[in-house]
């Protein structure tokens, strides 16, 4: 028998609270079972949404479904799919799959990732850096090739990657992480460019800064978790890129703290 960890029903805790700003919408979050993409899905459906929760593991991606259910919100669909093994036709029947149920997909939160090892350009494992760059990269693009059929039939889409501080200034050891932040940045502003003038989907990356995860202490376990902000306290910033109000905001790398200093 598998004994499940003490948090894995545990709420995050939100600083937003219960609206409709996202009422009717649709919206899928990937790597919602843990982290940021957990308090992100809950977010989303606390303000109206019908979350498509997406994610490696199954029991994680169940226990924020029924932390949803709990709270009476619409109910939300799980979908598990490990990207680092994922093909075409996964994402392309992922695809299908949402235009059959949902009149349109109106959000996308490509917020799934992994570390992988860090440690010097030299030494870098070959197999390892392609895996890194299929999950943080590759699943990214066919994952959003897949679904913006259904984004387009919405009135106002959003589509948010997820970057990094290293995505933005590389910084020695980092490896395949770094370079997938980067080629992240470049997916999105490719796609901003090309959406600008043909459609109403925006499309922007945000850089959520240190958080209090999982990933985050694999990254630096010396560190004191609780002198870092937690996932639940940047969700103003995430609620505020899926909403209609931030149609102005496009093709941009988004820095976490200066769009939460504003809102
Ligand atoms: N935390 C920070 O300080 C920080 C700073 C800058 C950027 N970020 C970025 O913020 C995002 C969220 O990170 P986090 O800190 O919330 O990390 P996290 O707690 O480790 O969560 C990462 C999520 O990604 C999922 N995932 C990883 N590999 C996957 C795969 N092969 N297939 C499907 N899902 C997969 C994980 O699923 P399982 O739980 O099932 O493994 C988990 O739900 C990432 O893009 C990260 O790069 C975080």
């Amino acid at each position: 028998m598998k004994i499940e960890p003490a948090h894995a029903t545990e709420a995050p805790e939100l600083t937003v609270p219960v609206n409709d700003t996202l009422q009717d919408k649709t919206i899928l979050v990937t790597g919602a079972g843990d982290g940021i993409g957990k308090a992100a899905a809950l977010t989303y459906a606390r303000s109206g949404a019908t979350v498509i929760l997406l994610g490696r593991t199954q029991q994680k991606l169940e226990a924020v479904y029924d932390l949803i259910a709990s709270e009476n919100l619409p109910e939300a669909v799980i979908h598990p799919l490990d990207l680092a093994i994922a093909g075409t036709d996964d994402y392309d029947l992922l695809g299908r799959s949402i235009q059959e149920q949902f009149p349109a997909l109106d959000g996308l939160l490509h917020n799934a990732s992994e570390l992988g090892a860090l440690g010097p350009i030299q030494y870098y494992a070959p197999e390892a850096w392609m895996k890194l760059m299929q999950i943080n990269v590759n699943a990214a693009f066919l994952l959003t090739r897949a679904l913006l059929p259904a984004m387009l039939q919405s009135p106002d889409a959003r589509i948010l990657f997820t970057s990094s501080s290293v995505g933005r200034q590389g910084r020695a050891y980092w490896g395949a992480y770094a370079v997938s932040k980067f080629a992240t940045e470049g997916l999105m502003q490719v796609l901003a460019d090309e959406l600008a003038d043909t459609s109403n989907i925006r499309v922007n990356s945000i850089n959520p800064g240190a958080t209090r995860t999982e990933m985050r202490r694999a990254a630096y376990p010396a560190e004191n978790p609780m002198t870092l902000p937690t996932a639940g306290s940047l969700m103003p910033a995430y609620l505020h890129l899926m909403q209609p109000v931030s149609q102005p905001i496009h093709g941009q790398a988004i820095d976490i703290r200066s769009l939460l200093a504003e809102l």
